[in-house]
């Protein structure tokens, strides 16, 4: 039986069009799902967006529109993102839908029956743009303006009825969490934080509104909004059909096994919605990963700076899989990195078109020039030979410990290698010298090759699913075939079919001076 796996993105707000952050977060859930895939798990990735609250009814009111039409418009270029960015995720979930309104109503009654909801007043600053409480100390001051420290955005005082959730009285059992569940949250540099934010000691979170109605009510008294951060959270449920925990989907999902999201969203994460479900009596999600910032030329992206990167534009002028390659390839997961055009360029160039993709183009074209375009048998290997191609095998189990412990960075790294080191084996070779003194040894090389080829594939296949699947398909592997198993399995090429024609994998960028 094949083991399930719940992988999410945060869903964003659809306050504005996506950008490179967007993105970036959802390409890397993209590629642990589909890795996951490769190894044979049954696996559910979920993104969307978060569509209630006072900032989208604010922006929508900026620009005059009703905030569910403003929400349809935007939420459809978050949408169609996920296709140009070449996602599988398996739903998207929007928070103005019945079923998650369904589900947030069965979270509020689950707290007002844990006896951890009361009624009371608030009164305190509030960021719109994070929708976020600050303590005073979280706040300071610029230009006359009262900010957030971490986040720079203007905070206003709020003062009115909300109802409260007794956060205060989960310090404990967060704490207790965290110590047992030692990758609960990850990088556990920034677990750290949240493990200090909470040994301070946790205030009751104010959890509705009053001044604004662009929320899902609450259930008992219509006059306040459910908080858009309680609401959004329990999107992860609302897509398994929660309510109903019988439920095929909750039951084989929940608890979901990762929720990737930036550092910027890790309190609400890791230590609000953890404290909603103890209270709700609903197990915990295994893992919180928080990503850092991508930094464009070393800056945070900001309107005010105008340095924010549009993935749509990137991606028409270089490709998706050039995208995705280099965005992983350049930042550390878990730290801050800064990306360039100037930097793709080059990877574009040395990475993919020198390395990978040349390596491909010329063994493929040798074989139709030297050996009727078939892919010769397995006959003659010579030690060397087979050590290549068992390298790979044999590193299987640390790629997958990579990935689970989500170093992509070193994952990728370990597949470049790979690929550096056919390179290198091809031209040491020189099968091209042996056509007519050794056409046995010729063979040899060039089936050993073809094999680094296809299992190099593979693994890149969860990053490049465009150019990777062109390769395979160049050796007739079918989609079923494409597996970490594969990988495992001798002597399983097909000999018999004549390759398929490759064209141009990575087109060289040129510098424009
Ligand atoms: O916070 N670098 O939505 P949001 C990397 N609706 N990632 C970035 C980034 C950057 N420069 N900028 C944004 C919300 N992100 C809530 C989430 S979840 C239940 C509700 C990514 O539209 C990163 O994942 O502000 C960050 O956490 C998210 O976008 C914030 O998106
Ligand atoms: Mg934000």
């Amino acid at each position: 039986m094949s083991k399930n796996f719940y992988i999410t993105t945060p869903i964003y707000y659809p306050s504005g069009k996506p950008h490179m952050g967007h993105a970036y977060s959802s390409i890397v859930a993209d590629i642990f799902a589909r890795f996951k895939r490769l190894e044979g798990c049954n696996v559910l990735f979920l993104t969307g967006t978060d569509e209630h609250g006072q900032k989208i009814q604010k922006e929508a009111e900026k620009n005059n529109k009703d905030p569910k039409k403003f929400c349809d418009e935007i939420s459809e270029t978050f949408r169609s993102l996920t296709k140009i960015l070449n996602l599988t995720n398996n739903d998207f979930i929007r928070t103005t839908e019945i079923r998650h309104s369904k589900s947030v109503n069965e979270i509020w009654k689950r707290l007002i029956k844990s006896g951890d909801i009361y009624l009371d007043k608030y009164s305190g600053w509030y960021s719109v743009s994070d929708e976020a409480y600050y303590d005073k100390d979280e706040i300071e001051e610029q230009n006359g303006k009262k900010i957030s420290k971490t986040s720079g955005s203007s905070v206003e005082w709020v003062e009115e009825e909300s109802y409260f959730f007794k956060l205060s009285a989960f310090q404990k059992k967060l704490l207790d969490h965290y110590k047992k569940n030692e990758d609960f949250i990850l990088p556990h540099s920034r677990k750290n934080e949240v493990v200090k934010f909470v040994e301070k000691g946790l205030k009751d979170l104010s959890i509705s509104r009053t001044s604004f109605s662009w929320g899902i009510p609450v259930p008992e008294n219509k006059k306040h909004v459910i908080y858009v951060w309680l609401d959004a959270l329990t999107n992860y449920l609302s897509a398994l059909n929660f309510p109903n925990t019988k439920d095929e989907k909750y039951k084989s999902f929940w608890p979901a096994d990762v929720h990737i999201i930036g550092k910027d969203i890790l309190r609400f994460h890791a230590v609000y919605w953890p404290a909603f479900l103890f209270a709700a009596n609903l197990p915990l999600p295994k893992k919180i990963f928080g990503h850092g910032w991508i930094l464009s030329n070393e800056k945070k992206m900001s309107k005010s700076l105008g340095n924010i990167l549009d993935p749509i534009q990137v991606i028409k002028d270089y490709g998706i899989d050039q995208l995705r390659y280099y965005l992983i390839k350049e930042v550390s997961l878990g730290n801050d990195g800064s990306i360039s055009m100037e930097n793709l360029k080059n990877c574009i160039n040395n990475d993919l078109a020198n390395n990978y993709g040349n390596l491909c183009q010329r063994v493929f074209s040798f074989i139709k020039k030297n050996c009727d375009n078939k892919i010769p048998a397995r006959n003659n290997l010579k030690d060397g030979d087979i050590k290549l191609i068992e390298n790979i095998k044999e590193n299987i189990p640390k790629l997958i410990d990579h990935i689970n412990k989500q170093n992509l960075n070193e994952y990728v790294k370990m597949v470049v290698n790979f690929s550096f080191e056919a390179n290198k084996y091809f031209n040491d070779s020189e099968p091209w010298a042996l056509k007519k003194k050794d056409p046995k040894r010729m063979h040899a090389i060039l089936h050993t090759i073809v094999e680094q080829i296809k299992n190099i594939s593979i693994l890149l296949n969860p990053i490049m699913p465009i150019a990777t699947k062109k390769v395979l398909d160049t050796i007739n592997l079918s989609d079923k075939e494409i597996s970490i198993n594969n990988i495992l399995k001798d002597n399983n090429l097909d000999y018999n079919s004549e390759l398929k024609d490759l064209n141009i994998l990575f087109k060289k960028i040129e510098n424009d001076n």
